[in-house]
């Protein structure tokens, strides 16, 4: 009897403790994994845009900040570039940005895309 008083507590902690931790992998799976930092490749690219690394961060700060005050930052991957053409025509004047700043945004999102289908894995 009295192990059974003490099976269920155990049970609910351990389902306590792994809810938690989902929780905590899922959270921490968030900024970098939805808008990936800018790496060497992505600069590359856009050096050939004549588009600079201040624009690129001014681009992904937006991303995370202002495009997500309605809803969480969207995975920038889950979109091919033709749809984010669509979804930021769209998104941008929602978030009511400047010509500049939806330009920052776009940049950040096309070349980043690009840099992920030239990476090892990535459709070509
Ligand atoms: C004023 C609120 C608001 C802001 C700011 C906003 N969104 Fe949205 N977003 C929405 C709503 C509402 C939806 C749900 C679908 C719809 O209504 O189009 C949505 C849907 C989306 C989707 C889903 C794709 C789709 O076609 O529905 C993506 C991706 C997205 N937003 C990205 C962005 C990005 C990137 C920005 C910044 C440029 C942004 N959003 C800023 C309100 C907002």
């Amino acid at each position: 009897m009295q192990q059974r008083a003490r099976h269920f507590p155990v049970r609910r902690w351990i389902l306590a403790v792994v809810l938690v931790a989902s929780v905590v992998a899922i959270g921490c799976a968030t900024i970098d994994d939805l808008a990936p930092p800018i790496d060497a490749t992505v600069l590359q690219l856009a050096a050939a845009h004549e588009i600079d690394a201040d624009r690129l961060s001014q681009g992904r700060a937006l991303y995370i900040t202002a495009c997500a005050r309605c809803h969480r930052p969207e995975p920038v991957v889950r979109y091919t570039r033709e749809h984010w053409d669509r979804i930021l025509r769209r998104m941008s004047a929602r978030a009511q940005f400047s010509p500049d700043e939806a330009e920052a945004v776009e940049a950040y999102v096309q070349l980043t895309l690009q840099a992920a289908d030239l990476s090892p894995g990535g459709d070509p």
